[in-house]
């Protein structure tokens, strides 16, 4: 079989790659080791920035997250009891799009099989061969029998796990790493959302957020430690120690019911560069893993998107320029979105053994936040997203 490009993964980094270039005219084969169902089982995140929105709907797969999608023009933080507004449409006239990360997936499975698109489920043993040479091939299995894609490029989308990243001579690729001391416990319920946008709270026992999926399904989460196991939050602890965390006036009003998922996620900071070896780019999170804290795990995956499809198209115009600044600049924003990332978990989160200083500091923090329009703006530029 041959391909311009081999797109390994079949999440939302390949999905909206191999979108975007089948209407541009550019072949594409998606490999995904999972089952469409399973890859749509996945809870995420919910927050598109608008440079995402506008890319889902360039990619034609914007029509029911224009209709079912809730456009944010701010987000709440609190700490002591207390929560003030960052109005991102007065500070800087921008707003976000909450619609889960499931539902951009399910949209884009949606359109590729509208399009006749290649996505090819129940691979194994994806390889990569002759990435440093004009001929790379990819190679897997698919039910017992071999196959070999020669192709022009290969996009690693294949996440964190993947083998893409691992594909670069290790004398070539350099790894950045923070693992944060704590996980994520989170839940979805069948219950209307506490408030009408989302609400990030700093306490001493701990982060907690509020957000949500549509007007009757919240999602929750709270900081707990790395050893908690699921089994160990029974649904009335969680709500219990979600009211302890978030203002009074949202606890009380706090419809609380059976959680229909509950997991717990570990937090890293994480960048690999470079996102390009040879005919190899990586993309999303083959690349780069952020905390959850500012919603950019998608975001980012999108603009890395954003980068190597206008490269690409370049290229097969005859024009190299796109392809080889691939790295370069989606790096550069990618560091920008771990900086904010990394920024906003530290300010809200407990960090075991901190001292009573440190909570003052992360509480001065927001203090200053509350009081001052220049801050709210940063927060606000960064969390909207930055320019592509
Ligand atoms: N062969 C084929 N497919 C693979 C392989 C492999 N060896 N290894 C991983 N995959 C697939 C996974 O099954 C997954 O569906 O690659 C896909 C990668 O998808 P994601 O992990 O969702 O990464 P990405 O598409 O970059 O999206 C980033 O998803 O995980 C969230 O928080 C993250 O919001 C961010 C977004
Ligand atoms: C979510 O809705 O799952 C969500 C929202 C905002 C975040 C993280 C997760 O920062």
């Amino acid at each position: 079989m041959r391909t311009q490009v081999c797109i390994i993964g079949g999440g939302p980094s390949g999905l909206l790659l191999s979108q975007l270039l089948h209407r541009a005219g550019i072949d594409t084969v998606v490999l995904e080791r999972q089952s469409q169902d399973y890859v749509l089982a996945r809870v995420r995140a919910g927050v598109l920035e608008w440079g995402t929105v506008e890319m889902l709907n360039e990619a034609g797969v914007g029509a029911r997250m224009e209709k079912e999608g809730f456009v944010h023009t701010g987000t709440y933080l609190a700490a002591r009891n207390k929560g003030f507004r960052i109005d991102f449409d007065q500070l800087i006239g921008k707003k976000v799009m909450v619609y889960g990360q499931t539902e951009v997936t399910r949209d884009l499975y949606a359109a590729r099989a509208s399009m006749d698109g290649v996505v090819i489920h129940g691979t194994e043993g994806v390889a990569l061969h002759a990435l440093d040479t004009d001929a790379p091939f990819v190679t897997f299995t698919k039910d017992g029998t071999e196959h070999r894609i020669d192709c022009d490029y290969v996009a690693g989308c294949d996440g964190f796990h993947g083998p893409s990243r691992k594909a670069i001579p290790a004398n070539v690729l350099k790894e950045y790493e923070r693992v944060y001391p704590f996980g994520w416990l989170g839940v979805l319920s069948h219950t209307p959302p506490v408030s009408h946008e989302l609400i990030y709270a700093n306490h001493e026992r701990g982060f907690a957020l509020c957000s949500m999926r549509n007007a009757n399904l919240s999602r929750y989460y709270v900081q707990c430690p790395l050893t908690d196991k699921v089994e160990d939050w029974s649904d009335s602890a969680f709500w219990d120690e979600l009211k302890r965390r978030i203002p009074e006036d949202a606890a009380e009003t706090l419809v609380t019911g059976p959680t229909i998922e509950k997991s717990i996620a570990p937090l890293r900071s994480f960048v690999a560069e470079p996102m390009r070896w040879g005919r190899l780019f990586l993309v999303g999170d083959a690349a780069h893993i952020v905390p959850p804290t500012g919603a950019k795990g998608l975001n980012l995956a999108a603009s890395d998107v954003h980068y190597l499809y206008h490269g690409l198209v370049q290229f097969y115009q005859g024009d190299d320029e796109g392809v080889t600044k691939y790295s370069e600049k989606a790096l550069a924003r990618v560091w920008k979105s771990e900086r904010f990332s990394w920024s906003l978990t530290t300010m809200l989160h407990r960090f075991p053994n901190q001292s009573a200083f440190d909570q003052r500091m992360q509480e001065a923090d927001l203090d200053y936040l509350e009081s001052s329009d220049a801050a709210k703006k940063v927060l606000a530029e960064n969390y909207v997203g930055l320019p592509f």
